[in-house]
C-alpha cells in the first residue's frame, strides 16, 4: 500500500481545556495485521466526552491513554486485509479503536457491523454509540412508570435527546434540559419532550420547578454541578437519580464540589446510581433491537453532526464542550463503498 497513513496521538495530558499542545496528527506507516489480526481504513470517528476523561492520568473505566500512544475512540471501518478467519476483506467492524486513517483490530477491540438494511451505516453508527447509553441507563437503572416526571440534562445532546424519547415511549412527562433555544425548540417540537428549559439564559430552579409540578420522578444526569443540584432540591419519594455523565466536571482544573442538596437523597429515600454502558455489552442486541424497531415507527428520531476529515479531530471534540454541535458528534473519513 503506498499511501501513509495519519494518527493523532496524545502528547501530554490536558489541564482544563483540550489546548493545541495536547494531540499531534502525524503521518506514519500503515501497520501490517500479524495473526488473527486485520486492517482496517477508518470510515468514522465517534466523537466522545470520555475522550477527554481518558486523557487524564488516572484510569477510569479504561486504562489512561500512555503518552505517546494514539488517541483513542470509537471508531467504524472498513476491512482491508485480514489474518482472521472470520473477518474478511470488505467488512464493516465498530468499536473500540483509534484516531487513526489506518488501524490494525481484533475481535476484541472490534466486531463485525450487522447489516444495517435501509439504514444508512453512519445513522445506524451514531445511534449504536449512544443509544444503549439511553436505554439501559434510563430503563434499567430509571426504572421509569407511566405518569412520571424524568428529566433529562444535555436533553438535545446525543444521549439524552434519546433519553427523553424513550421516557415518552413509557408514559412518561419529559422534560429536558439544554443550551440553547433551537435546541429546547428541537426536543419539544420535534422529538415530543413535554417542556424544555435553556438553562443558559433562564434560572434553572424556578424553571425546573415550574415545568414539573409534581417534582421529579428521575433525574437522567449527563451534567452534574449546578443543574443536578437544582433537580436534586425537586426530587420526590423514591426518586432515581441516573448518574450518566458529568460534562460540567470534566475539564475542571480544582476539586469539584458535592451537591448542596445531597441530604435530599437521604430525606427523599433515593437512589443515584453511576452505569457504565460496556458493562451491558451482553444485553446490546436488546438495546439495538428496541431502537430499531422505535426508529423504524417514527417514535424515536436523531441527529448528527458530521465533521468531514479526521485532521479535524483535534479541534471538533472540543465543540462537545461548549455545545456547539446539533446531535451526535462525528468525524467522517469516508463513507463505506
Ligand atoms: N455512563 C456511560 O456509560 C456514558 C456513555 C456515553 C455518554 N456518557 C455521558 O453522557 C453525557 C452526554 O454524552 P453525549 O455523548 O451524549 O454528548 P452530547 O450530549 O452529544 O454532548 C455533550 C453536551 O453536553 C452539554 N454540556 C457541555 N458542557 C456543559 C456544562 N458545563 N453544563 C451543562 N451542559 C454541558 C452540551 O450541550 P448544551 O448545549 O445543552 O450545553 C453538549 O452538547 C456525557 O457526560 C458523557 O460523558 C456516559
Amino acid at each position: 500500500m503506498s499511501e501513509t497513513n495519519r494518527v493523532w496521538r496524545l502528547r501530554r495530558r490536558p489541564v482544563g481545556d483540550i489546548t493545541d499542545d495536547v494531540l499531534s496528527f502525524d503521518e506514519e506507516a500503515i501497520p501490517e495485521p500479524g495473526d488473527g489480526q486485520f486492517l482496517f481504513r477508518l470510515n468514522y470517528l465517534s466523537l466522545d466526552p470520555t475522550n477527554r476523561a481518558w486523557m487524564n492520568e488516572g484510569a477510569t473505566y479504561l486504562p489512561a491513554i500512555p503518552i505517546g500512544d494514539p488517541m483513542r475512540g470509537l471508531v467504524c471501518g472498513t476491512v482491508m486485509a485480514s489474518r482472521h478467519p472470520e473477518i474478511a476483506e470488505g467488512d464493516l467492524v465498530s468499536g473500540i479503536g483509534q484516531w487513526a486513517a489506518y488501524q490494525l483490530g481484533d475481535l476484541a477491540s472490534v466486531s463485525k457491523l450487522p447489516d444495517t438494511g435501509p439504514i444508512p451505516v453512519i445513522d445506524a453508527f451514531g445511534v449504536s454509540l449512544v443509544g444503549p447509553t439511553a436505554y439501559f441507563g434510563l430503563l434499567d437503572v430509571g426504572q421509569p412508570k407511566a405518569g412520571e416526571t424524568v428529566v433529562v440534562s444535555a436533553a438535545a445532546g446525543a444521549t439524552g435527546s434519546i433519553v427523553g424519547q424513550i421516557a415518552k415511549i413509557h408514559g412518561c412527562r419529559a422534560v429536558g434540559i439544554a443550551g440553547t433555544d433551537e435546541k429546547c425548540r428541537w426536543i419539544t417540537d420535534e422529538l415530543g419532550f413535554d417542556a424544555a428549559i435553556n438553562y443558559k439564559t433562564e434560572e434553572i430552579v424556578p424553571s425546573l420547578a415550574r415545568h414539573c409540578p409534581d417534582g421529579i420522578d428521575i433525574y437522567f444526569d449527563n451534567v452534574g454541578g449546578q443543574i443536578l443540584d437544582a433537580a436534586l432540591g425537586l426530587i420526590n419519594l423514591n426518586a432515581r437519580i441516573v448518574f450518566c455523565g458529568c460534562i460540567s466536571a470534566y475539564n475542571a482544573t480544582e476539586p469539584v464540589p458535592g451537591p448542596y442538596n445531597y441530604i435530599n437523597i437521604l430525606m427523599k429515600r433515593a437512589r443515584l446510581q453511576g452505569f457504565i454502558v460496556l458493562d451491558y455489552m451482553p444485553r446490546y442486541p436488546e438495546a439495538l433491537a428496541a431502537l430499531g424497531r422505535w426508529m423504524g415507527e417514527g417514535k424515536i428520531k436523531h441527529r448528527l453532526e458530521v465533521v468531514d476529515g479526521l485532521e479535524q479531530a483535534g479541534a471538533t471534540v472540543r465543540r462537545l464542550f461548549t455545545g456547539d454541535h446539533k446531535g451526535k458528534l462525528m468525524i467522517r473519513v469516508a463513507d463505506p463503498a
